[in-house]
C-alpha cells in the first residue's frame, strides 16, 4: 500500500516524503521535476512525473497506485501566482479539483489539502483563528479558500476525508521561493556571508514554521482518528510570535559573528495581528518542534551540516 505526495520535490514535500520513508510508508512523490533527497531515502522512493493541473495524469496515477492517502502540496506559490494568475489557476484551483475528483473516483479514504494563512486578507479581527472571516486578497489565497471549501464539499456529499491545513511563512532550509526571506537570511549567517535581504521590507513580519515541522504536521493531522476532526481546516504555527525581519537579522548579527544583513526596502508599518491555532492543539494534539529561534536555528544547522 503506497501514499501519494503531490509536489513532492518541493521543500515541504520532499521533507515529508522524508519522514514518511523514515516511517516506513511506500511513497510516490508526484512533481513536474524529481524531488532531491539524501541518498539513503533517495532509492525508497519512486518519482511519477504528473502536472496536477491535468485530470487525466492525475486520475491515472491514482487509479494506478491506488493509494491509502494524498498529501497534495503541488501548487504555485503566492508571489508567482500574482504574477501569472491564468496558469496558477490551472495549477492551485483546477489541481484542487482534480486531486479531489481523482481521489473519489480511486476510492482514497483520506486526503491533505495543503492551505496558506493567504486565505486571510480583508477585514481582520485583531486574533485570527480557524473560525474567522476568510476574505482574501491575492490570487493566492483565493485559490486556497477554494481548495478548503472544496475539501468540506467532498466529505460531506462522498465521505471523502479531506482535511485542511494551513501553514503561516515556512522557513525551509534551500528555500528560494519569491518573498521567503527567512530562509536565505538564516543560511547566509550560519555561512558568515553578508546577507542583503531583497525579499522583504526590513519592517515587515512573518510567523515562521520549519520544512520539518509543517511535514510533521501534515503526517499528524492525516493520521488522527476522525472522532477528533471536528474544524477540519487548520492552521498550524510553529513560532507562536511574529519575527520582524531586521530583528532577526539583528540576533543573527549577534549569534554568528561575521555576518552582517542589509535591507533594500522598508514598508508602511502594518496592523499586528495574533494567529491563534489552538483547535490544531485542541482536536489532534498539534505541538511544534521549533517553537522557539533556538529551536529553529539548531534545525537550520544540522540540516545545513547533513547537505554539506
Ligand atoms: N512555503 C510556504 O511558506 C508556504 C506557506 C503556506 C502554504 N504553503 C503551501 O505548501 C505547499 C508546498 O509549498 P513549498 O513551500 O514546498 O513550495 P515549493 O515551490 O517548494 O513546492 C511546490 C512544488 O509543486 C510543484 N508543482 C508546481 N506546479 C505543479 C504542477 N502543475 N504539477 C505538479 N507539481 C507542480 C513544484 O515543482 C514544486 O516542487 C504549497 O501548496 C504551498 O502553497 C507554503
Amino acid at each position: 500500500m503506497a501514499v501519494i505526495v503531490t509536489g513532492g520535490a518541493g521543500i515541504i514535500g520532499a521533507e515529508t516524503v522524508r519522514q514518511l520513508v523514515a516511517r516506513g510508508e511506500t511513497v510516490v512523490a508526484a512533481d513536474l521535476r524529481p524531488p532531491k533527497l539524501p541518498v539513503d531515502i533517495a532509492g525508497k522512493v519512486r518519482f511519477a512525473r504528473v502536472d496536477v493541473s491535468i485530470f487525466e495524469e492525475v486520475l491515472d496515477l491514482v487509479m494506478e497506485v491506488k493509494p491509502t492517502r494524498i498529501y497534495h502540496f503541488a501548487a504555485m506559490l503566492s508571489q508567482e501566482a500574482e504574477r501569472r494568475h491564468a496558469l496558477a489557476f490551472r495549477v492551485n484551483v483546477m489541481g484542487a479539483h482534480n486531486i479531489m475528483e481523482a481521489a473519489r473516483i480511486g476510492g482514497v479514504p483520506r486526503l491533505l489539502y495543503v492551505s496558506s494563512i493567504g486565505v486571510y486578507g480583508r477585514d481582520l479581527p485583531d486574533v485570527i483563528d480557524d473560525y474567522s472571516l476568510q476574505r482574501p486578497d491575492i490570487h493566492y489565497g483565493c485559490a486556497k479558500l477554494f481548495g478548503e471549501n472544496l475539501g468540506r464539499w467532498y466529505f460531506d456529499k462522498f465521505k471523502l476525508d479531506v482535511r485542511a491545513i494551513r501553514y503561516p511563512m515556512v522557513a525551509g532550509v534551500g528555500d528560494r521561493a519569491l518573498a521567503h526571506w527567512s530562509a536565505p537570511m538564516i543560511e547566509d549567517a550560519i555561512a558568515r556571508r553578508h546577507h542583503t535581504c531583497v525579499e522583504a521590507a526590513r519592517n515587515s513580519t512573518s510567523i515562521l514554521i520549519t520544512e520539518a515541522d509543517s511535514g510533521r504536521a501534515a503526517i499528524e493531522l492525516l493520521e488522527a482518528p476522525v472522532e477528533k476532526i471536528k474544524t477540519r481546516c487548520y492552521t498550524v504555527l510553529g513560532m507562536k510570535q511574529s519575527t520582524v525581519v531586521e530583528d532577526l537579522g539583528r540576533e543573527l548579527e549577534k549569534r554568528y559573528p561575521g555576518f552582517k544583513a542589509e535591507y533594500t526596502r522598508e514598508q508602511k508599518p502594518k496592523l499586528f495581528r495574533v494567529i491563534d491555532d489552538r483547535y490544531a492543539r485542541e482536536e489532534w494534539g498539534w505541538k511544534p518542534s521549533h517553537d522557539t529561534l533556538d529551536k529553529l536555528l539548531a534545525h537550520f544547522e544540522a540540516r545545513v551540516k547533513e547537505a554539506a
